[in-house]
């Protein structure tokens, strides 16, 4: 995909998915990147459920160090490591152990509105949905937040990148950079890990990476390699994800202000705002796998080792399984978006995201009214082909009497 099409699939993901599945769907062969594509709802579905035949154990993109994308961590394992690996970890996810997590939510949620309400403006993105889920995961996975500036850093390498800005015309070259940057940033991933996991070892605390350290598969304890791999998924993919979702949510609102008056009038109503966000404007776009084995779909020949991607995007649109899909529709339902994944890789994160965007919305509708998206510049989107979400997202509120 261009590069250069990103800011209208944030601006218009309806007609711009649809026009990707119309031109290239179901199933196409991407020259340039040397992966096949699938854009249907049902095929995605396909590339999610069928471990078996379609591997998460290795990247489709050829630029990333082999570390990062083969069996490492839950992302990058295929059973029966990644149902290890997984019940290791879930542990600290189930919905119970989050739910209990919504009182801290919530005051940090209020503590960030608490330094923008006197300016009765912000930038929804660097004040507060940003801010949020990394002070939350940095406080489970118990480093400091304050290092939070680092963590950033280190998210928008690992996805969001500014070797988007780099010419893609020589392949090779952009390969290479990306390769560099990539392994710079796991370098200094790793080594502030190291650290901390020295540091739990001494004196263990009640947090994820004591619990990681203490926890054993069949008798085996969690290989360094593999703590380190996992805390640094979370820091990353617990983040941007769910800052793009409130920014995302709030892009949604402000399109439909009808919208944001029902949810002013009926809070109860977010979850299922929150899950027509996932489908209508997910920050994931895509999953990756590769073929275990020959495999065709539609007619198409995909040979073992070659790579696919699912574009869940793409799948969210599909006018098969969502009656008319261009509709931002709260009401809708069934919903059954692939904003989350499917399959045993659905999101592990998933409840805590969701608990995160409904606390943050609610307690951003019921202290704010009149929110409105500053329309003074163009809005600008991150630069990933991985996550969809403004870069910025300045706004004006009044406070609610
Ligand atoms: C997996 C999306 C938030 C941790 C996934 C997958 C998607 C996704 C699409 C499936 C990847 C695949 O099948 O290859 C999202 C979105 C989020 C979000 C849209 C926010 C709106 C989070 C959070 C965490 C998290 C908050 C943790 C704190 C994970 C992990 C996996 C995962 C560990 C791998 C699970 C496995 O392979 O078994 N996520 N995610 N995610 N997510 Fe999330």
């Amino acid at each position: 995909m261009n590069p250069r099409d990103l800011l209208d699939q944030l601006l218009h993901p309806y007609e711009s998915f649809t026009a990707l599945r119309t031109e290239f769907g179901p199933v196409s062969y991407n020259e340039r990147g040397k992966f096949w594509e699938v854009f249907g709802y049902d095929d995605v579905l396909e590339l999610a459920s069928d471990y078996e035949t379609f591997s998460s154990d290795g990247s489709p993109f050829a630029e990333y160090p082999e570390e990062m994308t083969k069996g490492q961590s839950v992302l990058t394992t295929d059973p029966p490591r990644h149902r290890q690996l997984r019940s290791l970890v879930s542990q600290a996810f189930t919905p119970r152990a989050i739910a209990s997590m919504a009182p801290r939510i919530a005051e940090i949620t209020n503590d960030l509105l608490d330094q923008v309400t006197r300016q009765g403006k912000m930038d929804v993105i660097a004040d507060f949905s940003y801010p949020l889920p990394v002070i939350v995961i940095a406080e489970m996975l118990g480093v400091p937040s304050e290092d939070r500036a680092r963590f950033k850093h280190w998210s928008d390498q690992m996805v969001v990148s500014e070797y988007e800005d780099l010419s893609r015309d020589n392949v090779e070259e952009y390969n290479k950079r990306v390769r560099t940057i990539m392994r710079q940033t796991l370098d200094e991933l790793y080594d502030y890990f190291r650290q901390v996991l020295a540091e739990r070892r001494l004196r263990p605390q009640h947090d994820l990476v004591s619990a990681l350290l203490a926890a054993q598969i069949e008798g085996e304890s969690l290989f360094e390699q593999g703590i380190l791999a996992f805390c640094s998924l979370l820091l990353v993919a617990g983040n941007i994800t769910t800052t793009n979702l409130i920014g995302n949510a709030l892009l949604c609102f402000d399109e439909h202000p009808e919208v944001m008056e029902q949810l002013h009038a009926r809070p109860e109503l977010i979850p299922q705002a929150i899950e027509e966000v996932l489908r209508y404007r997910p920050p994931a776009l895509l999953v990756g796998r590769y073929a275990t084995r020959p495999v065709e779909i539609h007619g198409c020949k995909i040979s073992t080792g070659e790579s696919i991607i699912g574009w869940l995007a793409s799948a969210n649109f599909d006018p098969a399984q969502f009656p008319d899909p261009q509709r931002f529709d709260i009401g809708r339902a069934p919903n059954r978006h692939l904003g989350f994944g499917h399959g045993i890789h659905f999101c592990l994160g998933a409840p805590l995201a969701r608990l995160e965007t409904k606390i943050a919305l609610s307690i951003l509708l019921e202290r704010f009214e009149h929110i409105r998206r500053e329309r003074l510049q163009p809005i600008e989107t991150i630069r990933s082909v991985f996550i969809m979400g403004p870069r910025h997202l300045p706004v004006t509120f009044q406070v609610r009497a």
